[in-house]
């Protein structure tokens, strides 16, 4: 039988408190006892990427990450990125890019974005496919991708001038 542990944490600005079952991984606690279903669960293996989330900050595996480990934690994820309605301009640089088709990815793709954009807000077109060079898309070529992220950077750039 499993062993229910508490678990605190801010998820997307909001404090939240649930049981999870010891070794429950973060991916789980998230879309199970959160209701935050848009980090994916492609190969629950750290081979996709699809489950990407930051942790204080850092880019994360949610399907390698045991949620006990996270209490205290600010977890953000796509879910929590837009403001009043308004898409963050990664979602909306990927929506005009046409940077999603079945979207399995996007929300992976999107977390590794915001985590290279957070760090480097002017970067190459090398430093992108780096910073998604774990994350798989099974639909796009990742040429429309890599340009959503160029074109997000350039949109903050313009916007912080
Ligand atoms: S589901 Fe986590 S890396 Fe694939
Ligand atoms: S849009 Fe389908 S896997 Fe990337």
């Amino acid at each position: 039988m499993s062993m229910k542990v508490p678990i605190q944490l801010t998820l997307n600005g909001e404090d939240k408190a649930e049981f999870i079952e010891s070794g429950a991984t973060l991916l789980k606690a998230l879309r199970e006892k959160f209701g935050d279903t848009s980090p994916k669960g492609g190969c629950n293996q750290g081979t996709c990427g699809a489950c990407s989330v930051l942790v204080d900050g850092e880019l994360r595996l949610a399907c390698l990450t045991l949620a006990q480990t996270c209490g205290g934690a600010q977890v953000v994820t796509t879910a929590g990125l837009s403001k009043d309605g308004a898409l963050h301009p990664l979602q909306r640089a990927f929506l005009e890019g046409f940077a999603a088709q079945c979207g399995f990815c996007t929300p992976g793709m999107v977390m590794a974005a915001k985590a290279l954009l957070d760090q480097v807000p002017n970067p190459t077109r090398e430093d992108v496919i780096e910073a998604l060079a774990g994350n798989i898309c099974r639909c796009t070529g990742y040429e429309p991708i890599i340009n959503a992220v160029l074109s997000a950077a350039r949109a903050n750039s313009h916007s912080a001038a």
